[in-house]
């Protein structure tokens, strides 16, 4: 079934909570009725096709076609004695499908808990927390492009990379991912190394299960980002940018207690959160736009922010962590 509403609010559909419209939304359950719409010739530009807006800042209204995928099918394709091959549909809530893995028994989405968004976009995006990224766990993507062609991304063929996918760079924008096949474990293979998750484990006695990391990872992430429903916001706002080697050892003489990662011999990333932390931004404001009090890489609408507001707070942070460190950090959020 296809659903489609003129001049329809967007408040619901974007995390941060900007109040904008679109000129069009249209809503499909199936492929097949995604492929009617595009072929149809019913979806003209400007189209923009969104997940559940956690990735997104709207600097005003839309004056386009926004499309939104229902598609909603969990299928088992293969089972293995080591795995199982998991399609499921683009309009997925990413975090009910964490549960339901969990409650199957398959292993390799628990770190991934509680992160906002859908499955299309999680395959777009390349979602990751706690040492995994979605791309781990990824088989293939399947996709459609505005002539209703279909075609099957390989792993290989998505070029997976931090926050990076195929589906990001400029000449893939008339393809729409339908759904993501998963190849799951079935045994216990967990990834407890990233910060506190294997002392938070400590308070569930006994050996690990999915159930107590699911649990453990979404009372940390509890604890640090604000949740939307209450408060909104987008996760992290900015990338964790990657520095030359030169550049790391001359900021780390000057700052020796700033957190690194090594990318390899060449490049290091450096927390954007620490950066922005250090340059006092945290709990901070402008007007309705604020820094999170317990995450600096944050930003919040502490209630009726235009989207335009939000972006003029990104640019003076921005601003402020190139005038200290010298280092350019990039949104991770889309602007709209
Ligand atoms: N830090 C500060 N001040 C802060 C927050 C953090 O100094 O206000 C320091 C921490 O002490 C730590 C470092 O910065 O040394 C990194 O912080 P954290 O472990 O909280 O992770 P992050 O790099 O800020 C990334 C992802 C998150 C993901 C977490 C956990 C990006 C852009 N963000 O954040 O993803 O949940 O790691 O794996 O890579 C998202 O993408 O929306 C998101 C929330």
């Amino acid at each position: 079934m296809i659903r489609e509403y003129n001049n329809y609010s967007l408040l619901l559909h974007n995390t941060f909570g900007i109040d904008v419209k679109a000129t069009r939304f249209v809503e499909y359950d199936t492929v097949d009725d995604l492929r009617e719409l595009l072929t149809s010739g019913r979806i003209a530009d400007p189209w923009l096709h969104i997940g559940s807006g956690s990735n997104l800042l709207f600097l005003g209204d839309f004056n386009g076609v926004v499309l939104h995928s229902h598609i909603h099918l969990i299928e088992l394709l293969e089972e293995t004695t080591d795995a199982v091959f998991v399609r499921v549909g683009s309009g997925v809530v990413w975090d009910d499908f964490v549960a339901y893995c969990v409650e199957h028994g398959w292993y390799g989405t628990e770190n991934l808990s509680w992160i906002p968004g859908e499955v299309g976009a999680s395959a777009v995006q390349n979602i990751g927390a706690y040492g995994v990224e979605v791309k781990d766990i990824i088989h293939s993507v399947a996709t459609i492009d505005m002539n209703g062609n279909e075609q099957v991304y390989s792993l290989q063929e998505c070029r997976y990379g931090y926050r990076h996918s195929i589906f990001k760079e400029p000449e893939m924008k008339n393809c729409i991912v339908t759904s993501v096949c998963f190849e799951l474990s079935k045994k216990a293979c967990f990834n407890l190394g990233y910060g506190s998750i294997a002392e938070e484990l400590q308070k569930y006695p006994g050996e690990p299960t999915l159930a107590t990391i699911r649990q453990v990872i979404v009372d940390i992430r509890k604890s640090k980002l604000p949740d939307p429903e209450v408060m909104g916001n987008a996760g992290s706002f900015f990338m964790n940018p990657v520095v030359k080697r030169t550049q790391y050892e001359t900021l780390i003489q000057k700052y020796p207690e700033m957190p690194h990662y090594d990318v390899n011999e060449e490049w290091v990333k450096i927390p954007a959160a620490w950066m922005i932390d250090r340059c006092g931004w945290k709990g901070r404001a402008i007007g309705a736009a604020g820094v999170h009090d317990k995450q600096a890489l944050v930003l919040i609408n502490k209630g009726g922010a235009k989207g335009r507001e939000v972006a003029a707070l990104a640019q003076e942070i921005k601003k402020s962590v190139f005038d200290k460190f010298a280092v350019a950090i990039f949104p991770e959020v889309k602007f709209v």
